[in-house]
């Protein structure tokens, strides 16, 4: 499929621009624009991984470098001891950690769920990593943040919360009101810290059921339910009354 391809070429080059020139001169120039997509053709080859391994590396990735950085690290360092090449050649959560705070402090799509979205776009081919996303979109909103319990914690955090939305501000907003701390606070950032490793081990868990053959159809995609991209969840924003699509 001509556009999926060109889709994920535009994240590639949009996010890698940097990591990408560093490779140029090396024999693996085949990830420039330029080259046509050979070298290493998406999807990328992929083995189950441990969920539960993924979250701990993600919870620690958190506090190099956030949210972003940490889910994408807690995918593809375990798949970098198990496949090697291509995501051995491939600073992919270095080149995308800007996705941290819902995309360089903007508090849009929890930097979470970026690098997982990011990370499957490799992993799965395009129709199939979008049912994966949607699936990890709707389970975000609807859970109860955080589960994992880190062997060596770094903080403390008392609340959990849910945010019925897969958008920064407002998951962390809720948070923070919920548990009447302010934003910039060790339990707050313990939060998003164990929320990133929840995300992971969710994520892997549905590359593993992926791999395997035993996903489901998955969620419908809004955009075809609703008429427009959208999120599930109309009246969190739309509290009046929520207004109809227009017809084209
Ligand atoms: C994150 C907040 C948010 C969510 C969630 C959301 N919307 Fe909206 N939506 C807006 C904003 C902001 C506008 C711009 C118009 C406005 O301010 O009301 C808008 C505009 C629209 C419009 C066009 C308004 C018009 O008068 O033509 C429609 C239709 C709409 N939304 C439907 C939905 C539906 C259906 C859902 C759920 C599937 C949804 N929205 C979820 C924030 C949201």
């Amino acid at each position: 499929m001509q556009t999926g391809k060109i889709t994920r070429r535009e994240l590639l080059i949009g996010s890698s621009v940097m990591a990408l020139g560093a490779l140029s001169s090396s024999a693996h120039s085949a990830f420039l624009p330029n080259s046509g997509g050979v070298g290493f053709p998406l999807p990328w080859p992929y083995k189950k991984i441990d969920p539960q391994e993924a979250a701990s590396i993600s919870y620690n990735g958190f506090y190099t470098a956030a949210c972003c950085y940490g889910t994408a690290k807690g995918i593809l360092m375990p798949l970098q001891r198990l496949v090697g090449e291509p995501y051995t050649l491939v600073p992919l959560p270095e080149a995308i950690a800007s996705g941290r705070g819902g995309i360089a402090g903007w508090g849009t799509t929890c930097g979470a769920l970026v690098g997982a979205a990011v990370v499957a776009g490799f992993i799965a081919p395009l129709d199939a990593a979008e049912s994966i996303i949607r699936d990890l979109f709707h389970w975000f909103g609807e859970t109860s943040f955080p589960i994992y319990e880190p062997v060596s914690a770094k903080n403390v955090v008392r609340t959990r919360s849910a945010s019925n939305s897969p958008l920064c501000h407002i998951a962390a907003g809720k948070w923070c009101k919920k548990a009447g701390k302010p934003f910039k606070h060790p339990e707050r950032e313990e939060w998003c810290a164990r929320l990133t490793a929840d995300v992971t081990a969710q994520a892997v868990t549905l590359l593993n059921s992926w791999s395997e053959g035993t996903l489901g159809s998955g969620r419908r995609n809004p955009r075809t339910v609703y008429g427009a991209p959208a999120q599930y969840n109309c009246l969190e924003c739309h509290s009046g009354g929520v207004p109809e699509m227009k017809k084209p």
